[in-house]
């Protein structure tokens, strides 16, 4: 028996970045081009099996939409963990990951493991590039990885990364 431990984890990004569709992807395994943009915020709970212990994720989806943006420091105040999601083909949305960091950085727990996560590497018009954001993220200090929702390359790795980095307790 793996002993298990619970995890809040949120996250932030621009509208229509694919942060649903990221927590689809690795809770249901599926993609859809329809989904609807995230109203409020969606919970969501899934388990990471991890070597030696089991983490429990209780996820917050928030909405980009900036109407919305008033909203997030309650999804995010007492997260362990954060995704920032980017589009790799949209700089704004890059930019956009940057405020968050700095937004989480000065205002949310302040332990909190973040990832910048680049999604929608499926497509060929990508603008932001790998080296520029791993370049970013390390000076930053920030975990970081890209994937697809739509392929599903790169999920998976994500969750481990970050759920491996969040100390027990
Ligand atoms: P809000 O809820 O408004 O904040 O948006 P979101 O960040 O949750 O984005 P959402 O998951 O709703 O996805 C927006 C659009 O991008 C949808 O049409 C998705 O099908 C599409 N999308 C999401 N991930 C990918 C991806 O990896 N590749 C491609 N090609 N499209 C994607
Ligand atoms: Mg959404």
């Amino acid at each position: 028996e793996k002993e298990t431990f619970q995890f809040k984890i949120v996250f932030l990004g621009e509208s229509a970045v694919g942060k649903s569709s990221v927590v689809i992807r690795f809770v249901r395994n599926s993609f859809s081009e329809k989904i609807e943009s995230t109203i409020g915020a969606t919970y969501t709970n899934t388990e990471v099996s991890l070597d030696d212990y089991i983490a429990k994720l209780q996820i917050w989806d928030t909405a980009g939409q900036e109407r919305y943006h008033s909203l997030t420091p309650m999804y995010y105040r007492n997260s362990v963990g954060a995704f920032i999601v980017y589009d790799v083909t949209s700089a704004d949305s890059f930019v956009r990951a940057q405020d968050w960091v700095h937004e989480l950085r000065s205002q949310g727990a302040k332990n909190a493991k973040i990832m910048l996560l680049g999604n929608k590497i499926d497509l060929q018009e990508r603008v932001v590039k790998e080296e520029v954001a791993m370049k970013y993220a390390e000076e930053s200090n920030l975990l970081y990885a890209e994937c697809s929702a739509k392929s599903g390359l790169g999920v998976n790795a994500a969750f481990l990364k970050l759920a491996k980095s969040i100390p027990k307790e």
